[in-house]
């Protein structure tokens, strides 16, 4: 992949601050790891209330490493003192690079992306937090598409090291180098994909689990599924890993994968095992603490 190397002539981004657009489950993640860095962030979202929520997850976190002794009061202070909670996108004006987590709806985003670029800096870049809409796409709803990139975390941001950074037709090598310097700036791994549905981790992630659907409807139990995909050196079985990710996701993703691709895209024994589970026995995972497998009160909060 060419475009995986960072492009050698675009001199390091001077990233000092960061816009978060979208204080939920994902942006306040965002605006926590990116302040943990060092850098200074604006986080923006309909309400100042919305935007403290996702402040507060912050504190949340850092108090948690306080407690486990790896932080101390006072860099719980500074790192709350980085992170302005706003709901006046004018706040982004000087910012380096602003990363949009609003909720996954391309009119909801591309209204988003003109309020940020009527007031952010010419030379500051947009990136999208989008997991399924394509950044050639969202990009053409931008005035400036050379400046716009996919910057994909996943979930949870302060766990999980893997970032995907997704190159549009129209993405330019400052951009591209941008996010490679912010990934790696907050200590993260990035990979250089292509905008392919899926990208690149959702495609893996999705395979595993279509096999895990595919036994199950094969007849095999779901106890040596989950067996099986431990001893064959993955964390987690497939089907507790859609327990994880949660059944109706997957479910809404199949359904719009064949809306978009046509009849046949879904594999039939997936769609009949998830319509089962999701809309006929209400078994949503682990967020409901029913999915393939049981998770009743008291149980270990995670699985690996
Ligand atoms: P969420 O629903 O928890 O948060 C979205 C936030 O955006 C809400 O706080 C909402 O008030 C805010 N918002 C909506 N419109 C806004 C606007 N015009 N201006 C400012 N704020 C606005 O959603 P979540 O799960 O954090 O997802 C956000 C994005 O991240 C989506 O594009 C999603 O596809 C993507 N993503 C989600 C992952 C996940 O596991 N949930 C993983 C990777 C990406």
């Amino acid at each position: 992949n060419k475009g995986a190397r960072r492009p050698k002539d675009v001199p390091a981004a001077n990233l000092r601050r960061v816009g978060v657009i979208g204080a939920g489950f994902m942006g306040a993640g965002v605006a926590y790891v990116t302040a943990q860095a060092g850098l200074e962030v604006v986080l923006v979202d309909q309400s100042v209330e919305a935007a403290e929520k996702g402040k507060a997850y912050a504190h949340t976190l850092i108090t948690g490493q306080i407690n486990k002794g790896r932080a101390k009061t006072a860099d719980r202070d500074a790192l709350l003192g980085r992170i302005q909670a706003t709901a006046d996108y004018g706040a982004l004006a000087d910012c380096d690079l602003v990363i949009e987590a609003v909720f996954e709806d391309p009119q909801v985003k591309a209204e988003v992306i003109q309020k940020v670029e009527a007031v952010i800096r010419p030379d500051a870049i947009f990136a999208s937090n989008t997991s399924t809409l394509p950044i050639t796409g969202l990009a053409r709803t931008s005035q400036r598409p050379a400046q716009f990139v996919g910057i994909h975390f996943f979930s949870p941001v302060e766990k999980m090291m893997l970032v995907e950074i997704i190159k549009g037709e129209a993405t330019g090598d400052a951009a591209l180098a941008a996010a490679l310097d912010y990934v790696r700036l907050i200590k993260k791994t990035p990979i250089v994909v292509n905008d392919a549905r899926g990208f690149f981790a959702n495609r893996c992630v999705g395979a595993y689990i279509l096999e895990g659907h595919k036994m199950l409807a094969e007849g095999v139990p779901p106890a040596m599924i989950e067996s099986a995909g431990r001893q064959a050196g993955m964390p987690v079985g497939p089907l507790s890993l859609n327990d994880e990710v949660a059944l109706d996701l997957v479910l809404k993703i199949a359904k719009a994968t064949e809306a978009q691709v046509g009849q046949g895209a879904v594999d039939p024994a997936q769609k009949a095992i998830l319509s089962e589970m999701v809309e006929k026995q209400g078994r949503l995972g682990r967020k409901n603490r029913k999915g393939f497998y049981d998770y009743p009160e008291g149980a270990p909060k995670r699985l690996w």
